[in-house]
């Protein structure tokens, strides 16, 4: 700890970067500044996994520190520990399934622990009016995008589901601090991300490890709806872009430009693990099952401003990326066994169990 106490040049809390895209972002950022202390703020649901850091654990510039968002007080004692100049705030309920089942985790994570992660940011910039605050937030908040058409950063905020609900209402907030406080802001709005780290509810992954233990693949509806894929690596990479660079006030739309309907991805899939185990085929596992309620059909976003300002672009075509997903999948049978057991079984059956 004395180590950790040394001047570094940021102090930053990231929150929930034992998740799927805060794994990522931290094995990414920690070695790349090694002069900045990276304070990991997580309560471990469900879809952490501390393990997934492993090799940063014993980085000189890395704490994990146990503590659920909506925990004002511990929250407090953490900034006051630290003297964080910086947030980068990634934790949240982040499946939408989830969300319809049980909505009120999500305002509590989401709306109120974004408003204390705020509240703490706005105290700490009486004394550092630099205090930068870096909220991931989604595309979902747009909603449906027409064919045609896609969402810029003004584009009306209209989400769908209780998940994006919250977290357009948390995004709100943010814009809110800004405007009110002066609070040095930026808002990151990304399309779906998929790699190394996902928790298995989410679609690649899901269809990943059925097809593994050969069980069918559920496709909600006409499997036509379309998402625009960005491998998390990328997005990492915008992150840390915005962060330095964003300017203050300011919201950044990242994606991909990949379009797909759902049952092109599944069939890419299908077609690459076949190719990867020799065995299949593997789309005679497709089953199509009913609809998610208010499934959006498509998103889509015009990710020109951080193109434009920022130089960022995509490094991975989705066929890349799927790629090296499926290869990091099938390496990792434990990883996704210990996701898979448990409370996974109920949640499955939950989610699935009356969709045939
Ligand atoms: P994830 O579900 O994999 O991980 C979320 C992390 O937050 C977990 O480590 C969890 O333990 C932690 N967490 C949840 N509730 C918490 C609480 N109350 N206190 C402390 N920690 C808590 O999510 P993800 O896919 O990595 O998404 C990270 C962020 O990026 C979310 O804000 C999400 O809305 C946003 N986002 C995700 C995607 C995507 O495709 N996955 C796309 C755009 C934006
Ligand atoms: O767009 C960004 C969002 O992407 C993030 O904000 C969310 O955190 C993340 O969960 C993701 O939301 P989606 O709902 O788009 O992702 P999901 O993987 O759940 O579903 C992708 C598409 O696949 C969607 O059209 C629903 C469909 N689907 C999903 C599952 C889990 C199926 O057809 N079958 C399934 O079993």
């Amino acid at each position: 700890m004395a180590e950790k106490n040394r001047n570094f040049k940021k102090r930053i809390a990231v929150t929930g970067g034992a998740g799927f895209i805060g794994s990522n972002l931290l094995l990414m950022m920690v070695p790349r500044y090694p002069d900045y202390l990276f304070v990991n703020i997580d309560c471990l649901t469900y879809a952490a996994n501390l393990s997934n850091l492993s090799e940063i654990d014993s980085a000189e510039n890395y704490e994990f520190e146990k503590i659920d968002i909506t925990d004002y007080a511990g929250l407090e004692q953490c900034f006051n520990k630290y003297n964080f100049d910086s947030v980068i705030h990634l934790a949240a309920e982040s499946h939408v399934d989830r969300s319809l089942i049980g909505p009120a985790l999500f305002i509590q994570t989401n709306v109120m622990g974004t408003f204390n992660l705020l509240e703490l940011a706005r105290k700490s910039a009486v004394s550092n009016s630099d205090f930068r605050f870096l909220h991931v937030s989604t595309d979902e908040v747009y909603g449906s995008i027409e064919t045609g058409s896609r969402a810029d950063e003004n584009y009306p905020v209209n989400p769908s589901s209780p998940y994006a609900a919250s977290k357009a209402a948390a995004d709100q907030m943010v814009r809110s601090y800004h405007k009110s406080y002066g609070l040095n802001t930026v808002i990151t709005n990304c399309t779906n991300n998929y790699g190394a780290f996902q928790f298995p509810e989410k679609l690649i992954p899901l269809l990943i490890n059925n097809i593994i233990n050969g069980k069918t693949m559920p496709v909600y509806g006409d499997g036509r709806n379309i998402r625009d894929w960005l491998y998390v690596e990328d997005h990492c990479r915008a992150l840390d872009l915005v962060f330095h660079n964003g300017v203050a006030g300011s919201v950044y739309n990242i994606g991909s430009g990949s379009e797909t309907e759902n049952i092109i991805l599944i069939k890419k899939i299908c077609a690459i693990l076949e190719k990867k185990t020799g065995a299949g085929p593997f789309d005679k596992l497709i089953e199509f099952v009913k609809d998610r309620p208010g499934h959006d059909r498509r998103y889509a976003l015009d990710s020109s401003k951080i193109k434009n300002e920022l130089g960022w672009e995509p490094s991975l075509s989705l066929d890349e990326g799927l790629e090296l997903t499926v290869d990091w999948y099938l390496s990792q049978s434990d990883w996704l066994k210990k996701c898979t057991s448990g409370e996974y079984v109920n949640y499955y059956e939950k989610v699935y169990g009356d969709r045939k």
